[in-house]
C-alpha cells in the first residue's frame, strides 16, 4: 500500500481544482495588480475575485479581507497591530494557553513592549469557559484572542458566547480559524467576531497565503509598511498567484458536505481502536465539540513517537516533543491537565478530503501489531 496521509491538520494537499485556478498565473498573467494597464488587467480582475470568495466563505465583505503570507502572519497582523493602533495606552489583551504560537509568541513579544496578557485555563476537554473571559476583563482590555479549533485536539471553543462578551464591554474579538476554515461554519457574524485568521494551506490552498478579516472600521497598524496595497493595512505587492489558489479553496470549502464521509471515517478509526484496545486508549479534546476530522488518541503507558516510528509510511503528529534530548508533553495536553502516563502516549490523526475507508482500516491493523494491549 501507498503512503498513507493521517496529518492534514499539519497541511493539506493542493486541490486540484485549486492548481488548475492558480496556472493561468504561472504561466501568462505576470502584471502588478496596480499598475492600471492591459497587463495589470487580469491579476486585478483576479484579485478582486479571490477577495470576494474570500469574504463569501465568511459572510463578510470584500474590503474586510487582507490578504497575507498565511495564518502566523495574520495572527500577527491582528494582535501586533491592534496594540500598535491602540489610544489611551489601553494594553491588556486575554488569550488562552492553548493557543498556537502564533497567537501566544506575539502576545509574549507585547509583554516585553510592556503590555499585560492574561493567559486563561482550560478545561479538561480543551475549553475556555467564557464566563473566565468575563472576570478577566480590565479596563485597559483592547483585544481578545481566543482560537475557533485547536490544531492538536480539536475541541471546538464557544466563541458566540465570548463574543456576546466582548461586544457588552466594547472590546475587539479575534479568532485564529486556521483549523476551522473548510471543516465547519466560520461565518464572522454567528461567530461574533472582529478579526478572523484564514491559513490557506489548511484548506487545500498553497503554503504562503492566507487571511485576516477585520471587521469594517477597525484601525490596525500595519506590520509591513510600505505603499498602499490592501487598503494600506500590508505593504507589498499582492500576490495574484497565491490570493487566486486561497480564493478558490474558499469557494470549495463552503460545501462542508463532503465533511460528513471525514468524519465518519474519523469515527470508524476511534470504534476501531476502542474496540482492540479498550482501557488502553483515551481520547483527548471534547467528545463532541470538536473538529470532524481530529482524532487525538492517547496509548496510555506508551511513548506516542515510538509508536509512530514504527508505524512507517503512515504520517501523523504526536502530541509529545522532544526537547533537548528529554521527551515532554505538549503544552495542549499539560495545559488541559492531561496525566502523564496519557498524555505521553498521544498521537494526532487528522483525516481529510482524500482519505479512505481502506487507509483507515491498514492504519488499525498496523497498530494492532506494533502497539499490542
Ligand atoms: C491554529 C493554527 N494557527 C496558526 C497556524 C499557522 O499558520 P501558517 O502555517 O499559515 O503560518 C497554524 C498552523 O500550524 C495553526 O494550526
Amino acid at each position: 500500500m501507498p503512503p498513507i496521509y493521517l496529518d492534514y491538520n499539519a497541511s493539506t494537499p493542493i486541490d486540484p481544482a485549486v492548481a488548475a485556478a492558480m496556472r493561468p498565473f504561472l504561466d501568462q498573467a505576470f502584471g502588478n495588480p496596480s499598475s492600471g494597464h492591459w497587463a495589470s488587467a487580469p491579476a486585478t480582475a483576479a484579485l478582486d475575485r479571490a477577495r470576494a470568495q474570500v469574504s463569501a466563505l465568511l459572510g463578510a465583505a470584500s474590503e474586510e479581507i487582507v490578504f497575507t503570507s498565511g495564518g502566523s502572519e495574520a495572527n500577527n497582523l491582528a494582535i501586533k497591530g491592534t496594540y500598535l493602533a491602540a489610544k489611551r495606552g489601553k494594553a491588556h489583551i486575554i488569550t488562552s494557553i492553548i493557543e498556537h504560537p502564533a497567537v501566544l509568541a506575539p502576545c509574549r513579544f507585547l509583554e516585553g513592549l510592556g503590555g499585560a496578557v492574561t493567559y486563561l485555563p482550560v478545561d479538561g476537554t480543551g475549553l475556555v469557559d467564557p464566563e473566565d473571559v468575563r472576570r478577566a476583563i480590565t479596563p485597559q482590555t483592547l483585544l481578545i484572542s481566543i482560537m475557533h479549533a485547536n490544531n492538536e485536539v480539536g475541541t471546538v471553543q464557544p466563541l458566540a458566547e465570548i463574543g456576546a462578551i466582548a461586544r457588552q464591554h466594547g472590546i475587539r474579538f479575534h479568532t485564529d480559524a486556521a483549523q476551522s476554515v473548510g471543516k465547519i461554519p466560520t461565518r464572522v457574524d454567528e461567530l461574533g467576531v472582529d478579526m478572523l485568521t484564514i491559513a490557506g494551506h489548511k484548506l487545500y490552498a498553497p503554503k504562503g497565503v492566507g487571511a485576516l478579516y477585520v471587521r469594517r472600521g477597525l484601525e490596525l497598524e500595519p506590520l509591513i509598511h510600505g505603499a498602499g496595497h490592501e487598503s494600506g493595512r500590508r505593504a507589498g505587492t499582492e500576490s495574484a498567484l497565491l490570493a487566486v489558489g486561497l480564493g478558490a479553496a474558499c469557494a470549495m470549502a463552503a460545501d462542508l458536505a463532503p465533511m460528513n464521509r471525514v468524519q465518519a471515517l474519523r469515527d470508524r478509526l476511534w470504534e476501531a481502536l476502542q474496540d482492540r484496545f479498550g482501557e488502553g486508549v483515551a481520547l483527548n479534546g471534547h467528545p463532541t465539540r470538536r473538529l470532524p476530522n481530529t482524532l487525538n488518541v492517547s496509548f496510555v503507558g506508551r511513548i506516542g513517537a515510538d509508536i509512530l516510528a514504527q508505524l512507517r509510511d503512515v504520517a501523523a503528529s504526536t502530541g509529545s516533543a522532544c526537547h533537548s534530548g528529554q521527551i515532554e508533553l505538549s503544552p495542549v495536553l499539560a495545559g488541559m491537565r492531561v496525566p502523564e502516563r496519557i498524555g505521553m502516549g498521544a498521537i494526532r490523526f487528522s483525516l481529510g478530503r482524500y482519505t479512505t475507508a481502506d487507509e483507515i482500516d491498514e492504519v488499525v491493523a498496523r497498530l494492532a501489531t506494533i502497539a499490542p494491549v
